[in-house]
């Protein structure tokens, strides 16, 4: 680890210790019932359903080319270092080369709207839902609602590769799943808040109440990224609503958790259960790699709309910031190739197609507001997201490239009845769209163990 990397280590951890030492024993609050519109105050809302598709105006198509025509030569790269200095050169001019020459987006929009999207307004904002129907004979099969919930920098189609596998009727069980996929409020199609400290506790609000308007009480709810934190709220919160919770990001940063991972880099065995040792001390999981992988999360926790001006007006750049974490994120051993390991589980109209939801809705500045809204002290009461109990049965899908791998020891703290835990062999923090079939199994193995608890 270089010098720099220590320093900012040991200021992180006596920070941390700082900071949970103050935050910790909080008390939950009761959640404010709270309003979003410009005006903030509650308002009769028409909570009627209207259905929409993606249609892009073709001024915003032209001037988009017309950007990418105009995209001056990239900065050369230093040799010999690939990612580490961010994205590199060469996956820069493979990007621009195809969005720019093979980049269909006539044939991209049909695929976005190949499912169902619907909006409603909530709480004072515009949500916009994908909502999906399995193909089934009425009473053939018991249906369980689902709602997948995206991160950042994804987006609700970071899930289409999972749909099939979760809404087609499988021999061997009696139930089948009827999809809601949302977008985020500030992502995509999603109205932003005019008003600052929407956390993501209060999209869980805003979720549970999408769920009521769509007429079920009680669902279950996957998510991964910033969808695992409004999941685990969810969860929290709305237990009599919540019948499971899967997640393929489960952590926890108590002080109680910090020690035992510092202790686990040491004395593993005390730590991790033998098949957790790989897993738990992979590269993503280290304390160099958070370190030098979060830069941005600071960056979005503390400025966002400052960055936010540059990434609106760049198609490219808003592409280079995105793909960075598509590549790091998914093995961070792609860091040292040149390619940024993209397009090895990746397409680049896949790719794309996330990026152009961001930069057809003009929606990273308000997106990146999520880690901004985390952070107010006034959230960090409310979210409690550490001190928080999670009763109902729990799930947790482990993949070894995720950003943050926990151990059994360290997740039962908060997941008191954590009934299914994976650890994959491959795959990394955006395995809806890397594995589909993975992730869908554990899904269906994850149900399974709740209805038959339900049963008995
Ligand atoms: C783009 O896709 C559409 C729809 O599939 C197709 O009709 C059109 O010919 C394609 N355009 C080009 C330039 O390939």
């Amino acid at each position: 680890m270089s010098q720099y990397l220590k320093l900012v280590s040991a200021l992180i951890v006596i920070l941390a210790v700082y900071w949970s030492i103050f935050r910790t024993g909080q008390k939950l609050e009761e959640l404010e019932e709270k309003w979003w519109g410009d005006s903030g105050a509650k308002s009769t809302e028409n909570r009627e359903i209207t259905k929409t598709r993606i249609d892009v105006p073709s001024e915003v198509l032209r001037d988009l080319q017309q950007r990418l025509e105009n995209t001056k030569p990239f900065h050369p790269s230093h040799t010999g270092v690939a990612q580490h200095y961010g994205i590199t050169t060469t996956v820069l001019n493979s990007v621009l080369e195809h969005w720019r020459t093979k980049y269909n987006w006539t044939e991209r929009q049909n695929y976005l709207n190949r499912y169902p999207q619907y909006f409603v307004q909530i709480r004072g904002l515009r949500i916009h839902f994908v909502h999906i129907k399995p193909q089934i004979q009425q009473g053939t099969k018991k249906i369980l609602p689902l709602m997948l919930l995206h991160g950042w920098p994804s987006s609700f189609s970071e899930f289409y590769e999972v749909v099939p596998y979760l809404v087609t009727p499988q021999k061997d069980r009696d139930y089948v799943f009827e999809l809601v996929i949302p977008s985020l409020p500030g992502f995509a199609f999603s109205q932003s808040s005019r008003k600052p400290g929407l956390s993501s506790v209060y999209i869980a609000q805003i979720f549970k109440d999408l769920m009521e308007v769509l007429g079920y009480q009680r669902y279950y709810v996957h998510g991964g990224d910033w969808g695992s934190t409004i999941a685990q709220h969810m969860a929290h919160r709305f237990q009599d609503r919540v019948i499971g919770l899967h997640s393929t990001m489960c952590f926890i940063n108590s002080p109680r958790a910090m020690f035992m991972f510092f202790i686990g880099k040491y004395l593993p065995s005390l730590i991790y259960d033998n098949e957790e040792v790989k897993l738990c001390n992979s590269i993503a999981n280290s304390l160099s790699f958070i370190i030098s992988e979060t830069g941005y999360f600071h960056l979005q926790a503390t400025k966002p709309d400052t960055v936010g001006v540059a990434l609106r007006d760049s198609p490219m750049g808003l592409a280079a910031y995105m793909l960075e974490k598509f590549s790091t994120l998914t093995n961070a051993a792609y860091r040292d190739r040149d390619d940024g390991g993209l397009t090895e589980k990746f397409t680049w109209d896949r790719l794309l197609d996330n990026i152009m939801i961001y930069w057809v809705t003009q929606s990273m500045t308000s997106a990146m507001r999520i880690y901004a809204e985390a952070f107010t002290n006034r959230n960090l009461e409310v979210g409690s997201f550490n001190s928080m109990r999670i009763d109902i049965p729990t799930g947790c899908a482990r993949f070894p490239y995720e950003l943050l791998v926990s151990p059994r020891s360290i997740l039962k703290e908060k997941f008191q009845n954590l009934i299914h835990l994976t650890s994959f062999n491959t795959g990394g923090h955006f395995s809806a769209l890397e594995e589909p079939k993975l992730l869908a199994n554990d899904i269906y193995a994850f149900v399974n163990k709740v209805q038959q608890e339900n049963v008995n």
